[in-house]
């Protein structure tokens, strides 16, 4: 359903989100055609300098894109993903822009891909005999996690995993996917700031932590505040996954004029450095293939075995 203004969109989504999204291997990667990237090279000087910002915020709002309403209200946030992810037929030549051009919308539909592949891979190496738990910060509702608990297709009864977000508001529709994939037992949401984790999670242990769609958010400060936090409630030899961002095709300024979208950049080698500073070993590093995310799987090392 089309939507003709910001309270509309507001309105009609939540309901609209209700069906899972699509299987992961439906979703092929995606990296920018030669096309794409010509049309990068020439348009980005205009759209990231020449052009007024009023004037290219006033034609983007002439958009009935969901997304693009949802970026105006909350730039980034889990409803933003969650129009990404689910990549329906562009409305308009903006939204089809926003959801489909766009490098950035390509690499977060790649960096989910990843992350829910590794996080099943993990889930399967635990032995099933013995507790594991699970981590998600800033997890929206939930889907890296969820998913890839339902994917893994081991017996939940002894999975448990915490989801927990500054925000409420995803908890609701998070519930539902929980009960829609039959691991409600398994999951619990908690509001709380993942750089006080310890006190929204008092005596939990983590195995498998996931850090994805927060960090590129915030400085490196917060980050190695964030990293620290999660180290203290980790078990050594415990897994977390997170990522750094590279504005490869330089469609971060026009994001950040239009939207006051920002993001912080990390390649592999400064996101590895801050997981070294903050007690994890990298395991594995890969760059999605838009070459805008290094992802990394990283060990939690004991602070006496640094
Ligand atoms: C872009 S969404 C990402 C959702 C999901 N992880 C994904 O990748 O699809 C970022 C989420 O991080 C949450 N967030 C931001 N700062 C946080 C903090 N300090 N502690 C916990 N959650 C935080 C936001 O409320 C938001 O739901």
């Amino acid at each position: 359903m089309p939507a003709t203004g910001l309270s509309d969109v507001i309105t009609v989504r939540i309901p609209d989100m209700i069906e899972p999204l699509p299987p992961l291997s439906s979703q092929p990667f995606e990296s920018p055609t030669f096309v794409q990237r010509l049309a990068y090279v020439l348009l980005n000087p205009f759209k990231n300098l020449l052009i007024p910002a009023s004037w290219l915020k006033a034609f983007v709002r002439t958009s009935h894109s969901p997304l693009i309403a949802e970026s105006f209200v909350s730039p980034g946030g889990w409803r933003s993903m969650e129009f990404l992810y689910r990549k329906r037929t562009p409305i308009d030549w903006l939204d089809r822009q926003a959801l489909l051009d766009n490098p950035i919308s390509m690499a977060a539909r790649n960096r989910r891909k990843i992350v829910t592949g590794r996080l099943v891979n993990l889930i399967k190496q635990h032995p099933t005999d013995q507790p594991l738990t699970m981590l998600g910060v800033g997890s929206g509702p939930g889907w890296h996690i969820q998913t890839a608990i339902k994917v893994s297709g081991v017996p939940t009864s002894n999975v448990s995993a915490y989801l927990v977000d500054l925000a409420d508001d995803a908890f609701e529709y998070g519930i539902r996917i929980a009960n829609t994939f039959g691991i409600s037992k398994s999951i619990s949401f908690l509001q709380g700031d993942a750089r006080q984790i310890r006190q929204t999670l008092p005596g939990i242990r983590v195995n498998i932590a996931k850090l994805v769609g927060i960090v590129e958010y915030l400085n490196d400060e917060q980050v190695i505040e964030l990293l620290k936090a999660l180290h203290d409630i980790m078990v050594p030899g415990g897994h977390l996954i997170t990522h750094g961002l590279v504005d490869k095709y330089r469609t971060g300024p026009f994001l950040a004029r239009v939207f006051q979208l920002r993001h912080y950049q990390r390649d592999a080698n400064r996101i590895t450095e801050l997981l070294s500073q903050t007690g994890f070993r990298v395991t594995e590093c890969e760059y999605e293939p838009a070459g805008i995310h290094p992802i990394v799987t990283a060990i939690c090392v004991e602070q006496n075995a640094r």
